[in-house]
């Protein structure tokens, strides 16, 4: 992702010297203008004219790009794109939401959800379940299994969730669920994922639901992926 900073900074550097560069032009321009042959350099105002405001458009298009990933960055909105590259969708654990049928709370069943919501790879079937607790800066995963498609539910604190995924630059996708949310991800066979507890002091409780047999002897599974992390 590019430096959203940097962006905007030189954006505005450029627009400056650009309108500068106009004013000077048209000043020179309304002295050529009660000349008799004006008309070419007319012309040459209104091409001026035009290239500004087409310098300004772009300007503030970019401004506009940057304030989405601004916005992306502080998990405000705009969190669709992030999310599907990290293959999850997030509900609001309090009503309204769509988990929330009444007020006892949430419930779901991930692996129907997964696949309604368009979270594609999961398991399809349960045959090994995890549930667990992930305390104040611990982490989970940071592994990739050859052996199983494995689908989450996580909710309970602020928590990072970084999957591999080929098509993002760096190689991963991650995003922050944040405390209020419950989010239900998939991580298929062969894609490595991690889960980082990075809460003030709630703990992450988390569901993993695989559907193949994780050896013992490990043979499938490379682990520590993300020295980063
Ligand atoms: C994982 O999902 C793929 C399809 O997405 C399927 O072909 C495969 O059998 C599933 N299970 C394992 C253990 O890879
Ligand atoms: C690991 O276990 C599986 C069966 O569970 C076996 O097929 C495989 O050969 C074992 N690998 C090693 C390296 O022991």
């Amino acid at each position: 992702m590019a430096n959203p900073r940097r962006n905007s900074y030189s954006t505005s550097q450029s627009s400056d010297s650009s309108s500068f560069q106009f004013q000077t032009q048209s000043s020179s321009s309304l002295v050529l203008l009660k000349k008799p042959h004006a008309f070419p350099f007319l012309v040459l105002l209104l091409l001026l004219l035009a290239m500004a405001m087409a310098m300004a458009w772009v300007s503030l298009r970019l401004q506009y790009s940057s304030s989405g990933v601004r916005r992306q960055q502080l998990g405000q909105d705009g969190l669709g794109d992030e999310d599907s590259k990290a293959n999850l969708v997030r509900f609001k654990s309090g009503s309204p939401s769509p988990i929330v049928k009444d007020n006892r709370g949430w419930l779901l069943d991930p692996v129907s959800l997964a696949l309604h919501s368009g979270v594609k790879g999961g398991a399809v079937s349960c045959l090994r379940v995890h549930l667990g607790e992930i305390r104040h800066g611990g982490m989970r995963g940071n592994h990739r299994h050859y052996a199983c498609n494995e689908t989450f539910v996580i909710w309970g604190a602020r928590t990072k969730f970084r999957l591999e995924n080929k098509m993002v630059d760096r190689g991963y996708a991650e995003v922050t669920v944040e405390e209020d949310e419950v989010v239900v991800a998939a991580s298929p066979s062969g894609t490595a994922h991690a889960l980082v507890n990075v809460d003030a002091s709630r703990s992450t409780f988390f569901l993993g639901c695989q559907d193949g047999m994780v050896n013992t002897n490990n043979s499938n599974t490379d682990f520590n992926v993300w020295k980063d992390l």
